[in-house]
């Protein structure tokens, strides 16, 4: 029998003619790859980046100075603690756990439309729940969730979950009135590409309007390099306005290491003992060092598309557009000229963003604004590499705090400019939902 169904297999396969080329295989390392065809220098500092990306920070000060700096307040030790493979982060599923991969913005009310949030006077922007040695931790968050169920039109039941926080182990008093933001880490490939985009092409996207009443509308925040206002593009709110300022930013949000754009350390001044603390430098972070980590985000090779001619992935792409879904996962964008980064210049590429805000309705609300963006709005979360995040990470969650955990969550979730899109995923027949996620897998 076996023999025969061999023999089976072979003649089919030799019927079928030559091999279709082989699919890129997604494994732990997808994400991690180099665009190819860099030049050996470019390569070296790919591999400089990938190790100030990868590696723990240490306590100053160190005898090593290239590496110290960690603290006084801090979240996790590395950037890898929180984009292991450059992958996605999750939520914790019960209380007693605690956060791995995510972090809770914080400010108060108050600021006039526009500025930037408010930092809180005591906790700053961020909850750091670690300290050094001498300094507690500000505290900890722990989540719960409240679970409901929704019915699609043809009776299957979808269970959904959201998160409630509360906060503990406060070491600095009580909060106060607070705005709080829970957000978990997403992945970090092909961002370089997104960097070179022109400003221009976000503004016109902007002014388009979209079928079903959709308009994307851009944020607008300070450039630290130049002092000027530019068009944001990275973080969840869009509130960093490129991929060297978004690092730096977390550099000194997650680990409090100082750099050229961020020269200083997030101690309040409520936070004395912070203040005082032993520092790695002024800044922490070279401008060199800086640069070789942006190089390596930013030559991070975008996930590979596949499958995309298996009959279910492009019935799923046809559903994808007649749900209205393209309006804000724009299929593609270009670059324009990137004077800094040539490989990256004039591309056309999927990420399935249009990178700009939308109001996604009441129930993804944070409702703490920034800058531009209000408390019901959200950047379009490029689509690219969702197929590959399961292979490199256990626990992934979707969304902007991990709430959803797997796509069919995410549609389902969807609300406010993107409510008739979901009513179309949710009247569907099972056949075209099934295929729209296959599509959505092979991103
Ligand atoms: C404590 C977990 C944590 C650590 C540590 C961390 N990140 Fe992040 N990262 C996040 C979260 C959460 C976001 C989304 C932030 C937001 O919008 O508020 C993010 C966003 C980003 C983005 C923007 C992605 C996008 O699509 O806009 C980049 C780039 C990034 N991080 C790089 C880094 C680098 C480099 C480091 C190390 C210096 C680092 N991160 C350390 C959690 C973390
Ligand atoms: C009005 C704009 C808009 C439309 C229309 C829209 N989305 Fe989204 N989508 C977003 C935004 C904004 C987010 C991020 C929301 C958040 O993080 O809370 C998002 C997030 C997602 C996510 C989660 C991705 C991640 O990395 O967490 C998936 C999956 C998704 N959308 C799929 C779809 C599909 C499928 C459709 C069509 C049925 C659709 N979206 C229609 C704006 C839109």
């Amino acid at each position: 029998m076996k023999t025969s169904a061999a023999l089976l297999a072979t003649l089919l396969l030799a019927a079928a003619g030559p091999a279709a080329p082989a699919e890129p295989a997604i494994d732990r390392e997808t994400l991690t790859r180099p665009l190819p065809g860099l030049s050996a220098d470019d390569t070296e500092r790919f591999l400089r980046g990938r190790s100030l990306f990868r590696q723990s920070w240490v306590i100053a000060p160190a005898r090593d100075h290239e590496v110290d700096g960690l603290g006084p307040l801090y979240n996790r030790l590395a950037c890898i603690s929180c984009h292991a493979k450059n992958g996605r982060g999750g939520a914790p599923s019960r209380p007693e756990e605690r956060m791995q991969s995510m972090l809770v913005r914080l400010s108060v009310p108050g600021r006039k439309p526009g500025e930037a949030p408010r930092a809180h006077p005591v906790y700053g922007d961020q909850l750091n729940e670690e300290g050094i040695p001498g300094i507690p931790g500000e505290g900890r968050v722990q989540i719960r969730w409240r679970t409901h169920t929704v019915r699609l039109a043809d009776g299957t039941r979808v269970e959904l979950r959201e998160p409630r926080t509360t906060f503990v182990e406060l070491a600095y008093g009580k909060l106060g009135p607070v705005l709080t933001s829970l957000r978990v880490s997403p992945h970090v490939a092909g961002l370089g590409l997104l960097d070179a985009v022109p400003a221009s092409a976000l503004e016109a996207m902007a002014a388009e309007a979209q079928p079903d009443g959709i308009r994307g509308s851009v944020n607008r925040v300070a450039d630290r390099r130049t002092g000027a206002l530019a068009v944001g593009r990275f973080g969840l709110k869009s509130n960093m306005p490129n991929l060297r300022q978004q690092i730096a930013g977390a550099f000194v949000g997650d680990m409090s290491i100082t750099s050229e754009l961020f020269p200083d350390e997030n101690c309040t001044p409520a936070q004395t003992t912070c203040r005082r603390a032993p520092h790695g430098g002024k800044p922490e972070l070279s401008a060199a060092q800086l640069d070789d980590i942006t190089f390596y985000v930013a030559h991070l090779a975008p996930p590979p598309r596949r499958n995309d001619t298996a009959p279910e992935v492009v019935r799923g792409a046809a559903a994808f557009a007649g749900f209205g879904c393209a309006a804000c996962h724009r299929p593609t964008l270009s670059s324009g000229d990137s004077p800094q980064y040539p490989a990256l210049a004039h591309r056309e590429f999927a990420p399935y963003t249009d990178l700009l805000l939308h109001d996604m309705g009441p129930r993804l609300a944070d409702g703490r604004p920034d800058h531009l963006a209000g408390g019901r709005q959200w950047r379009t979360a490029p689509l690219w590499g969702l197929g590959a995040l399961a292979a490199i990470n256990e626990d992934v969650g979707f969304l902007h705090d991990g709430r959803a955990r797997n796509i069919e969550e995410a549609i389902l979730w969807h609300g406010g400019e993107a409510e008739k899109a979901r009513q179309r995923y949710a009247g569907a027949p099972a056949e075209r939902r099934r295929a729209l996620i296959a599509f959505l897998q092979s991103l």
